[in-house]
């Protein structure tokens, strides 16, 4: 087979990278080792960024948005006995929106398969070469048991955290930085309606909480665990009254709804960044170059920031020969990407306890002052409602 552009992995950096490039009148073929079924259901963050619905709506990609997402104006941040409502609006001029990576992915599946792009699922053997050569190739084992080999003039590494693309950078040319945290998040979905209006991060001496939702009918929580927490061992009872506790049920005639959990899972919280993001005819997006912990949202509107800026620069290199966006896409994507995790490790470390009595004083009191403070809640509501693209 033979492509302008082979793609790696069909998660949403992926497939939005496809959709962008055949919008400028780029073909390519996109590889991926899952089902579309299994790559369709994976429950990930929800929360969009302003910019990325912008870059959504101007991809053709915003109608059911537009019908299904909320606009939201803020959060609420809180500690025992104090809410306080940041207004992203009224401090940055931008809100965010909450809808499901799941119904990104849905809507960039039926807007690839309506425009007949080529997706191979459940291949295996994804193997990288040449890709120093002006014609790198992929090769693998379709889902039928053939070996296969893409050539294509560019090949990018969408394939999230556990794909080959980012190893297959020369070691002597690739720098990585990395930093785990002591807890995991438990996250459940649940079919009650949101007890709150906008979403809720809550420190709580006994960890971290944060009341998110999908819609007016599905509530998304997440409860801090430490590393290593079965959720099996968790009941359902035990999760709503932890969660009960930690969000302030019953402070200030705030109530939370319990109801039937439908799903229940550990997150471990990692941050990495791998540099550069281009390597010869190799260029890396979304997950596959950059983890950011959950905590604040960032690693959707990541990875659609990096595709937001390749594709142009992939369609001025293969069909106007102008290498210029091409060859700054590393440093321009990585001002970004370091912006957010920082930001990400920044609300993490603010808001999940340590056990660490001089740690809680000092996460109080920055608490304290981004909810007080102009200047402290406009730089979290900049970082949080997202920078534009090209920061
Ligand atoms: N060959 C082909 N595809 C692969 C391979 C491989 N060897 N290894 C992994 N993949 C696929 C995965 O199965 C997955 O579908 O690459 C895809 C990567 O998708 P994501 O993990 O969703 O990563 P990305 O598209 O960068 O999206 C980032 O996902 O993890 C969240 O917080 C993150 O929301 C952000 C988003
Ligand atoms: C989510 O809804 O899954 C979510 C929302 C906000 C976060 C993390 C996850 O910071």
């Amino acid at each position: 087979m033979r492509t302008q552009v082979a793609i790696i992995g069909a998660g949403p950096a992926g497939m939005l990278l496809a959709h962008l490039l055949a919008a400028e009148g780029v073909e390519s073929i996109v590889l991926e080792i899952r089902s579309q079924a299994y790559v369709a259901g994976r429950i990930r963050a929800g929360i969009l960024e302003q910019s990325t619905v912008d870059l959504l709506r101007s991809a053709g990609l915003g109608e059911r948005l537009d019908r299904e997402a909320f606009e939201h104006r803020g959060i609420y941040l809180q500690w025992p006995d104090e809410r306080h409502h940041l207004d992203f609006v009224e401090l940055t001029g931008r809100s965010v929106f909450v809808y499901g990576q799941t119904q990104v992915q849905k809507d960039l599946v039926a807007a690839r398969e309506a425009a007949g792009q080529e997706v191979h699922y459940e291949i295996s053997d994804t193997v990288l070469h040449d890709l120093e050569s002006d014609e790198p190739s992929v090769t693998f084992t379709d889902s039928s048991g053939v070996a296969q080999r893409v050539t294509a003039s560019v090949v990018v590494g969408c394939d999230g955290s556990f794909g080959p693309s980012r190893a297959a950078l020369p070691d002597g040319v690739r720098r990585s930085w990395e930093k785990t945290y002591p807890h995991s998040w438990l996250g459940i979905l649940a079919d009650v309606a949101p007890s709150t209006d906008e979403l809720i991060y809550a420190w709580h001496p006994d960890g971290f909480a944060l009341h998110s939702m999908r819609s007016s009918t599905v509530s998304r929580l997440y409860l801090q665990v430490p590393n290593g927490t079965d959720a099996q061992t968790w009941s359902d009872d035990r999760i709503w009254e932890s969660l009960a506790t930690r969000l302030g049920h019953g402070e200030g005639g705030w109530k939370l709804t319990p109801g039937p959990i439908t799903e229940k899972s550990v997150l471990p919280m990692r941050s990495f960044v791998q540099t550069p993001m281009r390597h010869g005819r190799l260029f890396l997006a979304g997950d596959s170059a950059h983890i950011v912990p959950p905590t604040g949202a960032k690693g959707l509107n990541l990875a659609v920031a990096d595709v937001g800026l390749l594709a142009p620069a992939l369609a001025a290199l293969l069909l106007g020969g102008d290498s210029r966006l091409a060859d700054a896409y590393s440093e321009t994507a990585l001002r970004r990407v370091w912006r957010c995790t920082h930001f990400s490790w920044w609300m993490t470390t603010m808001l999940h306890a340590t056990g660490d009595p001089f740690d809680e004083q000092l996460q109080l009191s920055q608490l304290r002052w981004v909810t007080s403070s102009e200047a402290g809640a406009t730089g979290l509501a900049e970082n949080y409602a997202g920078l534009p693209i090209g920061f």
